[in-house]
């Protein structure tokens, strides 16, 4: 496996890569004149040939996903892009939003072109107005370049692009809690079917899919399959985001193929901070059952981590070393989940909270054995019994972490309380959670 491939990360580290100008420079919207002189099924059949998979969490084939969207129904369709990304751990949307806005915006209106919507939104997380202020700024250019607005292009397709800012709540990015939000109500979760491609935001066939599918959808119809082929594995094709954060010498953005392992790229990153080792580890996010170790050589793409029994998620990499508490640890994610369930079914409102609440006593030294198969139990009637996959999130990292860490669980209940330094374990604060 070579390195690094960095393409929508190309040139984050030049100082105006935000611009119109920068990413004009750098062939920017070359791929959108190709697109708008083929016909959107070619487009449609291109990203599919491609094997591009959605990179918002559970990689579900984009090109198949615009292809569900009824044809020649003179309904209004809609494509909505979810950059509300608030799961712990998850941090690859803001960046390349705030450092090449305009892949995302060329994306959208491609995209938009394939799946013939006039009308398309970005649902982002409200709280990141650096972002909300920049994003907007990179629409009012696309309208005045001409590649926003009537007949782009002088191709006769028109799109009006929507940017809208969500309140900060982690369930609506939750695909259908993000329409009923954008649709002015609470955001909860919808009963599917009807599923978004028949009937979704307004009742109308509508695609939702994640920033940086979007975002990767020009450089496939500039360079071609054959060239996004080239790169990641037999079935998880192309390059993407791993977002490296915790307790590594240097944490950022990583763009590399997909089946890269994080022995690699810890050594990109320079490895674990100095006199440490690595404890434990999430491929995706806080939601995706950790690893350890022993996994440092688990390709990193669909297949791989699943095989492993986790998931590769949003490739979100949370590095915890030895001086972690895997207790602490999973109680604080756990409190998020309870925080953010939305309530609408009881086995999670009611769940998440004694998750909680069996959890603090375990981490304070209370309790007995007993309570870590009352745990899994309360576990096994969370998920798959809930309404959606928050629920599932939630016990993810208690399953996990009881089937690596059991014997530290126990260590806390011999010593009547947590045998880790707070202040040793306290760059957990820094590692997303
Ligand atoms: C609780 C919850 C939160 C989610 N948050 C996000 C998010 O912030 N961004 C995102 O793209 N997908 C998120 N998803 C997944 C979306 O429902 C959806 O699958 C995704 O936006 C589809 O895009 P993709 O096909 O391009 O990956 C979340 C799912 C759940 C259950
Ligand atoms: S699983 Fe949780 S977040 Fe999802 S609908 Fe039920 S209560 Fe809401």
């Amino acid at each position: 496996m070579s390195t690094l491939s960095p393409v929508l990360s190309a040139h984050w580290d030049e100082p105006d890569s935000f611009t119109i100008a920068a990413y004009k420079r750098h062939g920017g919207y070359g791929a959108l004149a190709k697109a708008l002189k083929s016909t959107p099924d070619e487009v449609i059949a291109l990203i599919k040939d491609s094997g591009l998979r959605g990179r918002g969490g559970a990689g579900f084939p984009t090109g198949n996903k615009w292809s569900f969207i009824p044809q020649g129904d003179n309904k209004a369709h809609y494509l909505v892009v979810n950059a509300d990304e608030s799961e712990p751990g998850t941090c690859k949307d803001m960046p390349l939003l705030l450092a090449n806005p305009h892949s995302l915006i060329e994306g959208i209106i491609i995209g938009s072109y394939a799946i013939r919507a006039n009308h398309s939104f970005i649902y982002l997380r409200g709280e990141v107005v650096h972002v909300y202020r920049r994003v907007q700024k990179a629409i009012e250019d696309a309208y005045a370049a001409g590649f926003l607005g009537k007949n782009i292009l002088g191709s006769g397709f028109d799109l009006e692009l929507t940017l809208h800012a969500g309140a900060g709540a982690y369930i609506c990015g939750e695909e259908t809690a993000l329409l009923d939000s954008l649709e002015g109500f609470r955001g909860q979760p919808r009963l599917r079917p009807p599923f978004p491609a028949i009937a979704g935001l307004y009742a109308m066939p509508t695609v939702v899919n994640n920033v940086e599918s979007i975002a990767s959808v020009p450089s496939i119809i500039e360079h071609g399959v054959e060239w996004f082929q080239a790169m990641g594995t037999e079935k998880s094709k192309g390059y993407t985001l791993y977002s490296l954060s915790g307790h590594v010498a240097n944490p950022g953005q990583f763009e590399a193929p997909l089946g890269i392992t994080l022995r690699q790229i810890l050594e990109l990153a320079g490895g674990i901070r100095s006199g440490h080792q690595l404890k434990f580890w999430t491929p995706g996010g806080s939601s995706t059952p950790m690893f350890t170790a022993e996994h440092l050589d688990v390709p990193l793409d669909y297949e791989g981590v699943s095989a492993a029994g986790s998931m590769l998620g949003t490739k979100a990499l949370q590095i915890f070393d030895e001086t972690t508490c895997v207790v602490r640890a999973t109680l604080r994610w756990v409190e998020f989940y309870k925080h953010e369930s939305c309530g609408k079914c009881t086995p999670c409102r009611e769940g998440t909270w004694w998750l909680v609440q069996i959890m603090k006593d375990l981490e304070a030294g209370k309790g007995t054995e007993a309570d870590l198969e009352k745990l899994l139990d309360l576990c096994d009637n969370i998920a798959g019994r809930s309404f959606c996959a928050l629920a599932d999130g939630a016990v993810s990292p208690i399953i996990s972490s009881l089937k690596y860490f059991r014997a530290e669980y126990i260590q806390h209940l011999t010593e009547g309380g947590c045998p880790f330094d707070p202040v040793a374990s306290t760059l957990f604060e820094t590692a997303g959670a």
